[in-house]
């Protein structure tokens, strides 16, 4: 019994052993893709001022997704707390007292938001770069004079932090991505963005965001990695089980408008419906072209 009791623990002593390496060299590997150096090529894009592309700064910044992250008065938000994962949190973007906007260029802030990238080189948390990747130079042009138009807030908040766990957890995780700048070909120019209008193309560009959600082949399903009682998302083709065809397209503007599916009103913390809604009635009805041309599938053939 001696022996074994001595061998047990010895081969214990060894498995933790192992299991305790392992852990270091996660969290290394995790600090080192967290420290990582890009040096990005930024292009600069025209910045107009003026009241008109103000107001579409305003309302991309808001159908894109960006103000329901990063706040109503670009103030910062947190947008994560999870002691397994960490702090992230999105910072102030204004001048005011706590914020980045007089310490960034507008170069600083085209390499954030187009490659996920920070003034210092390192990959942003979280930030969807590679939707914005594929940013018309146009619609960037008016982001950016949103942005700089907004007037200061003092907000002096924490910078993100994950914690050492979450160091670990970026490196397992294989369904989400903690850095998207690594999936991004920074050296490559995106393709030019297409011509607006009612078309699929276009609908496609507004599209990009549903994937994250509704999968690469908006079919939806399950949504990986995400909690277990969020609602799979419905399938947006026109295969079986989909709703979208019956809707027509003017049933489904009022949806994306009033969130309200017959009767019941969808969670816009399932479904960002009430980002989705500042999209004008030719964007939506661009969505829906590109949705109905896009090949039926079967409901989670993700
Ligand atoms: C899903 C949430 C989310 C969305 C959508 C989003 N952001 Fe971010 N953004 C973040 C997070 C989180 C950070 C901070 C990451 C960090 O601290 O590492 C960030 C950082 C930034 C920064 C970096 C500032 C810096 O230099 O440190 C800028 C600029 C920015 N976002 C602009 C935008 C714009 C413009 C949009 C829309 C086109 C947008 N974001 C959409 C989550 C988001
Ligand atoms: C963050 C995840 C997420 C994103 C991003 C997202 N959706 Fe959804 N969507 C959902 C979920 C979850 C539901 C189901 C909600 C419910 O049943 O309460 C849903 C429901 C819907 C519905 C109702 C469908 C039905 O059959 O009832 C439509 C339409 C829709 N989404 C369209 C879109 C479009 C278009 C985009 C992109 C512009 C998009 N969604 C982006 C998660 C998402």
């Amino acid at each position: 019994m001696k022996t074994f009791l001595k061998w047990f623990g010895i081969v214990m002593g060894i498995l933790v052993g192992f299991l305790v390496i392992a852990m270091l060299a996660l969290y290394g590997m995790g600090k080192a893709r967290l420290n990582k150096k890009y040096e990005i090529p930024v292009q600069m894009v025209e910045i107009s001022k003026d009241a008109e592309s103000l107001a579409e700064g305003k309302r991309i910044f808001q159908y894109r997704g960006c103000e329901a992250c990063h706040g109503e008065y670009l103030q910062g938000l947190v947008y994560l707390d999870n002691p397994a994962i960490g702090q992230v949190i999105t910072p102030n973007l204004t001048k005011g007292k706590g914020g980045i906007g007089a310490q960034r260029t507008d170069e600083d802030l085209i390499r954030a938001i187009r490659h996920g990238i920070r003034s210092d080189g390192t990959p942003l948390l979280f930030m969807p770069s590679t939707e914005f990747y594929f940013l018309s130079d146009g619609d960037l042009g008016k982001v950016l004079a949103h942005i700089r138009s907004m007037p200061p807030v003092d907000n002096e908040i924490q910078p993100s932090q994950l914690s050492t766990t979450g160091f670990i957890v970026m490196n397992i995780s294989r369904t989400i991505s903690f850095l998207p700048a690594e999936l991004i070909p920074h050296d490559q120019t995106p393709p030019p963005a297409p011509e607006p209008g009612i078309t699929p193309e276009y609908g496609e560009y507004l599209s990009l965001s549903c994937m994250v959600c509704h999968g690469q082949t908006l079919s939806g399903g399950k949504i990986p990695g995400f909690p277990e009682e969020w609602p799979s998302a419905p399938n947006l083709t026109s295969g079986a089980g989909s709703r979208l065809p019956g809707w027509g397209e003017e049933g489904f503007i009022k949806i994306i408008r009033t969130g309200e599916n017959h009767g019941r009103k969808i969670n816009p913390g399932y479904m960002p419906w009430t980002s989705y809604r500042h999209m004008s009635d030719d964007e939506l009805r661009a969505v829906y072209a590109y949705l109905m041309s896009l090949p039926p599938m079967d409901f989670g053939n993700r």
